[in-house]
């Protein structure tokens, strides 16, 4: 009898599996049919009612131990199922650029499996310098099928949050400083990821701005900058992306903590964005039992017996003493199926892929596309490959893997192509010679100093090396140990580490050709800029990276990557930091973001303060010449769109692509307006000396601001400004508009 209610009870599941699948592999169709007209609505609408149906049969056959033991961890990176019904586990992996080694059940040591070694992809700040959003979509279809492969169902990533300073340890992993374009990104790589049957995980929701203090800082900020500045990529991320987890994070936002935040949590993401899928914590950002009631669904990583987490025993103690009513627990386990429905029991799903020649093909195009040449002086690139021509490569991160350090987001690649090596492939008959130059010292992840050498020596060896060679190709920049661009702690300077300033002072006096290729995920400041003659930001680009390095470096690829955050020259110019210490980093209990909604390129605009390089800058071997630059209309009312149109030239015979940025501002606001915020872009490709007309659509709803007074979104009436241009600084054509 007990068995053959079992086996009904699997039945049950089956079914409900197989229909989701269904379902799963029908919208997925529809995604890729655009074409079809939204005349679906009502059979939409007949599919979540039977999927609801169906979460609610599971649902009544569960156990309220059962139920809550769906809500936290049964180990570092998986929850539990319910084996009797056939309800398998959920497992989850970091995330973002790649998933991360196994890690062992009770602690952060890698199992040391053999097998478990991936794709290293770029980090997400090389793609959002790409302005590239089918790339996007294409690195989150890729490391989604990793992710398959290595039997994951929650990736734990891409993360979103908004680059406020230079100095927080985790830019490299979000996606810049500008909302619009990180919404325009997060989504087509959310799909990408998702099309495998495995949940993306957006994160860190909300405001992890900041490494320092990141377990207890309580931000404080107004209701404008949060809708305008740091939710927009999230909510594009949920409401467009349709992202099936969310990530809560370590700080506390207006006195609450991110993961027990009614507000941030059930007010704005499950209420206002319709949110359907599941909130996980942070690893150890869970403080209190109250987190049930506030929202959050998952919770992972608190430094306790799992049975003693907060979503625990105290949760089913609390449900059975009538604390916390039993909905709360139930509306929880019903976007737990419904993950499980998408993922796990979604029989459908990819099988999954790894280290195929397919996805270091995604992860080299990813890396040449997010390379930006910031500067350009006698055309230093690109180096052709001349027999008579001696490079002196010098820098530790020509060789220092990249894929390994910088927190959770480190990964175990099957290779990853150094740039030495990378130029030493493609350099054939010029002689690459090369020299450490300095050294990032020893730790965890670091690497020994050579035998018999120190900072000193280092340097008057390559200082050296330089004098005997035609050319320096310094390699340098940050890296990814702690207090570099790494989680757990911010930056301790703004300017090159390890002596690197003072390498290049020195280089530049026996060399007058000096080029850098600069490793970082974040700006750095840079004093000795006349002293080179270009400068290539690479970011940090995984397995690939010496390939694509070559690839830009050699002109075998015409870079086109855009800064997705400004340079400032020296730290104090950056919004955020200009307050003082109480804007950033905080006095380790509140930080208060006084800047408001002036991040970035808004407060260098508005304020007229020149950055080192601008927001969207970004160089070419070729030149594009915009011209006819015009909007379809001069009166617009609310429910339009605007059309704007220019004619992009390439004026030389080689292959390059230019991005086409919109910004719009709006100058006698009754409100502090910036000067003007990106609307619309688009990355344009020419195979040759050619001219293409460019289309870029704005809705006219985009231009709203967040009315405190009214919390909501309101639409000003009058006069509006265009700018047309290829970068923040450099816009070709303003024009003026009208709405009604
Ligand atoms: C990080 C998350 C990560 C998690 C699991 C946390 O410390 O903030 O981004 O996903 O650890 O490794």
């Amino acid at each position: 009898m007990e068995q053959h209610h079992l086996t009904e009870n699997k039945l049950k599941l089956y079914f409900a599996a197989s229909f989701f699948a269904l379902i799963f592999f029908s919208t997925s169709v529809n995604c890729q049919n655009n074409l079809q007209k939204d005349t679906t609505a009502s059979p939409v609408q007949i599919t979540r009612n039977k999927i609801d149906t169906e979460i609610e049969n599971i649902l009544s056959q569960l156990t309220l131990e059962q139920k809550v033991a769906l809500c936290h961890a049964q180990s570092k990176f998986s929850t539990k199922g319910v084996e009797q019904l056939g309800i398998p586990e959920i497992w989850m992996s970091d995330g973002p650029h790649g998933v991360r080694a196994e890690i062992k059940w009770n602690s952060w040591d890698y199992v040391g499996w053999t097998d478990d070694s991936v794709t290293a992809f770029p980090a997400l700040t090389c793609l959002a310098a790409t302005f590239n959003p089918e790339l996007a979509g294409e690195y989150g279809f890729s490391v989604g099928e990793e992710a398959r492969y290595r039997k994951k169902d929650i990736l734990l990533g891409p993360g979103v949050n908004i680059y406020r300073t230079p100095m927080n340890g985790r830019n490299f992993e979000y996606m810049g400083e500008d909302p619009f374009l990180a919404s325009k990104l997060v989504v087509p790589f959310i799909k990408g990821i998702q099309k495998n049957g495995v949940a993306a995980c957006v994160k860190h929701f909300a405001l992890n701005n900041q490494e320092k203090w990141r377990n207890h800082i309580n931000v404080e900020l107004s209701e404008r900058a949060l809708r305008e500045i740091y939710l927009p990529a999230f909510k594009a991320a949920v409401v467009e992306g349709h992202a099936w987890s969310i990530m809560g994070a370590y700080n506390k936002i207006r006195g609450n903590y991110s993961c027990q935040n009614d507000y941030l949590l059930n007010k704005i993401l499950k209420g206002d964005w319709n949110f359907d899928g599941v909130v996980v914590s942070d690893w150890g950002a869970v403080h209190s039992t109250n987190a049930a009631a506030a929202g959050l669904d998952i919770e992972m990583g608190t430094k306790n017996y799992y049975d003693n987490y907060y979503l625990a025993n105290p949760f089913l103690a609390a449900i059975k003493k009538g604390e916390i009513d039993e909905k709360v627990l139930d509306e929880k386990v019903k976007r737990i199926l419904r993950l499980m429905l998408r993922t796990t029991m979604s029989p459908h799903r990819t099988l999954g892929r790894k280290n195929n020649p397919e996805h270091h093909n995604v992860a080299r195009k990813v890396a040449t596309d997010g390379i930006v040449l910031l500067k350009n002086r006698d055309n230093f690139f690109p180096i052709k490959d001349d027999k008579n021509l001696t490079i002196a490569v010098i820098g530790e991160n020509a060789t220092k893997p990249m894929t390994v350090g910088g927190g959770s987001s480190e990964l175990k690649a099957q290779f990853e192509i150094s740039p030495l090596q990378g130029l030493k492939e493609r350099y054939k008959n010029a002689t690459i010679l090369y020299s450490m130059g300095y050294s990032s010292g020893k730790g965890a992840w670091d690497r020994a100093l050579p035998p018999k050498l120190n900072q000193d020596s280092l340097s008057t060896e390559a200082v050296n090396l330089a004098g005997k060679a035609d050319m320096v190709l310094f390699i340098g920049g940050l890296n990814k140990n702690h207090f570099q661009d790494s989680e757990g702690g911010d930056r301790i300077q703004y300017g090159l580490p390890f002596g690197q300033a003072e390498l290049l002072n020195r280089l530049s006096k026996v060399n007058k050709n000096i080029g850098l290729v600069l490793i970082s995920g974040n700006a750095v400041e840079m004093p000795w800029i006349d002293k080179v003659k270009g400068i290539m930001q690479t970011w940090y680009l995984g397995s690939m990276a010496g390939a694509a390095i070559a690839d830009v470096v050699s002109g075998d690829v015409n870079p086109s990557g855009k800064l997705p955050f400004s340079f400032p020259v020296k730290l104090e110019d950056n919004a955020a930091i200009s307050f003082g210490s109480s804007s950033y980093p905080g006095d380790s209990i509140n930080v208060y973001y006084k800047e408001d909604i002036l991040v970035g390129y808004r407060w260098f605009d508005t304020k007229k303060i020149k950055p080192l390089f601008a927001f969207g800058h970004g160089l070419s071997y070729t030149t594009f010449e915009v011209s006819n630059a015009k909007t379809d209309k001069r009166n617009y009312s609310r429910n339009d769109q605007i059309k704007i149109t220019c004619d992009v030239k390439n004026k030389e015979n080689i292959e390059g692509a230019e991005v086409i940025q919109v910004y719009i501002g709006k100058q006698d606001s009754k409100v502090n307006r910036p000067i003007k915020e990106l609307k619309g872009f688009k990355k344009v490709k020419f195979e040759n000396a050619e001219e293409k007309q460019v289309t870029i659509t704005v809705d006219v709803a985009q231009l709203a601001y967040f009315d405190e007074t009214i919390s909501n979104w309101h639409l000003e009436e009058g006069k509006y400004t265009v700018f047309i241009g290829t970068a923040s600084d450099k816009i070709i054509k303003k024009i003026d508009i009208n709405i009604k």
